[in-house]
């Protein structure tokens, strides 16, 4: 018998959180035992009130923490309402009233009592800009150890950015956060763009979802999905009505390591200037004389490649299953 992944996601839903999020809770082998929110995709209020409304409307009633604002030092800019949103699943015509309020810890600290509550149990998964990690950091500077592993949707090594030529947006919405959770030491690894353009998910597949489940939470999702796939359609005409599912892809590593090749290395994140949000990684393992490239700063477990197909069907298959149970409604 599996042991099943006990996980705290932190997301900023978010059309693909939302779809890593429903991945996650179908899925046989997880178990997420706390949600984390972050501003990035929308602002943390909008987070929260999502990540609250996709979870009941699924039927499970799972803690969430609301976390960073702001980051940690950058100048905040504004949520990109044109890719996911002014609520961030898609400007949904309306919404059930569901139950639920969040917890009354903020994020960091909800992550720290439950670290230490389950020493070495937990995986985080985080695939938003990193603030709640780094300040987690802060109060607890041994979460390393407590923790199991630490599984991002962040960042890129060799594919181009998505918000400058070098810079991948998790990352760069908050590098100094990023920065330190890619030196904190922890088992980390790192699903960033190298792998998340590989694999294209068309809207179709998404609407044949809810067509099947004939259930609020799947119709909610494809609508979603919709919205999302027409910015990238308009960006990326030769991926036609499809998105990137990026944050699923963190859980997918998760489940099924197998469908990836992955590299070990330091990582460093560019902090200021037009390169801000770099994730610089040392591929040569190379003595550098430069600091911050001191061999004793920790490794990061990166993935290069991956077996998209193979994801692809992983991802839908579990959709696909019988996981959902009626919404929690008010
Ligand atoms: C990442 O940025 C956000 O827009 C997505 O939700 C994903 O986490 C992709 O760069
Ligand atoms: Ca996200």
């Amino acid at each position: 018998m599996t042991t099943k992944h006990k996980v705290i996601f932190d997301t900023d839903p978010g059309v693909d959180d939302a779809m890593a999020l429903y991945f996650a809770m179908a899925h046989p082998d997880i178990d997420v035992i706390g949600i984390t929110t972050t501003f990035g995709n929308v602002t943390v209020q909008q987070a929260t009130e999502n990540a609250i409304y996709l979870t009941r409307l699924a039927g499970v009633s799972i803690p969430v923490a609301q976390g960073a604002a702001v980051p940690l030092s950058k100048k905040p800019g504004s949520p990109p309402d044109f890719i996911h949103g002014k609520d961030g699943l898609g400007n949904l015509p309306s919404r059930a009233e569901v139950e639920g309020v969040a917890e009354d810890v903020s994020a960091a600290e909800f992550i720290v009592k439950m670290a230490r509550a389950h020493p070495g149990e937990i995986t985080l998964v985080a695939v938003g800009p990193l603030g709640n990690l780094g300040l987690a950091l802060k109060i607890e500077p041994n979460l390393p150890k407590l923790l199991k592993n630490v599984v991002l949707m962040a960042g890129t090594v060799t594919e181009p950015g998505n918000v400058s030529p070098v810079a991948e947006a998790n990352v760069w919405n908050d590098p100094d956060a990023a920065d330190l959770v890619f030196t904190a030491g922890w088992d980390l690894t790192m699903c960033g763009l190298d792998v998340t353009h590989r694999v294209i998910m068309p809207a179709s597949a998404f609407l044949g979802l809810a067509t099947e489940h004939k259930h609020v939470a799947m119709d909610t999702l494809s609508h979603a999905v919709d919205f999302y796939s027409n910015f990238y359609q308009a960006i990326r005409p030769e991926l036609g009505h499809s998105c990137y599912g990026h944050d699923v892809l963190a859980f997918v590593w998760l489940v099924a390591p197998e469908l990836f090749k992955t590299k070990m290395g330091r990582i460093r994140v560019q902090k200021q200037g037009e390169g801000n949000g770099q994730t610089m990684m040392d591929r040569l393992g190379l003595f550098y004389p430069e600091p911050g490239w001191e061999a004793d700063k920790p490794e990061t477990r990166v993935c290069m490649e991956v077996n998209a197909p193979a994801c692809y069907e992983l991802i839908m298959g579990t959709l696909l299953s019988d996981w959902l149970k009626p919404a929690l409604l008010k």
